[in-house]
């Protein structure tokens, strides 16, 4: 049988990233809070791992980054941790989930530090968008994220113009 057209799949745990960085003064204002640049970036970066993963090594871009909201503060020697997981894929575009949690070393102690859906797109060597393997859904939880992110995707398109 020929199997040339059929696309392969991938799971979301195939591609799953997860990061841990100490923040240093660097980091952050003078008061000791991160700057929200700073996280955006490991947000970036991660997501970009994941996508990368996902797309089989392909060069991959950030499309968008949804709107952020940083729901507590984190402080310099906090310990940033970073998990990111494949939601949704289109064609070439996927939506990426980055959960961000603060850890206080010296307390044992981690909260809910914000969320942020990244959009990634994998592009050729001439620039081109181009297609990544399906997303692979095993569980229920997998299905309705999965739902959710194409949801998302219709209304970011519609908000960037490019859904009519
Ligand atoms: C992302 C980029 C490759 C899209 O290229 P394009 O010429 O607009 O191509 P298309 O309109 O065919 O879109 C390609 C894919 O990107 C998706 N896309 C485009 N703009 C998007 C947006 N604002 N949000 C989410 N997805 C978007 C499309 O839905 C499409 O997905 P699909 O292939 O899964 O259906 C292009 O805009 C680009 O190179 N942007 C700069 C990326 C970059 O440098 N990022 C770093 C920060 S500056």
């Amino acid at each position: 049988m020929d199997n040339s057209n059929v696309r392969i799949q991938k799971s979301p745990e195939d591609s799953k990233a997860e990061t841990t960085i100490v923040m240093l003064p660097s980091d952050a204002n003078p008061k000791g809070n991160v700057f929200g640049g700073v996280i955006l970036k490991h947000v970036d970066l991660i997501a970009g791992v994941v996508a990368k993963r996902h797309a089989n090594q392909a060069n991959v871009v950030t499309a968008s980054i949804d709107r952020m909201t940083f729901i507590k503060p984190i402080f310099i020697g906090n310990a940033l941790i970073l998990s990111a997981k494949i939601n949704y894929v289109k064609r070439s575009s996927v939506e990426i989930e980055v959960n961000i949690h603060a850890e206080d070393l010296d307390y044992n102690s981690r909260v809910h530090a914000g969320r942020a859906f990244v959009t990634m797109v994998a592009i050729d060597r001439y620039g081109k968008p181009m297609e990544v393997p399906q997303l692979l859904l095993n569980t229920e939880e997998e299905k309705i994220r999965f739902k959710q992110g194409e949801e998302r995707m219709k209304a970011r398109l519609r908000e960037a113009g490019k859904l009519l």
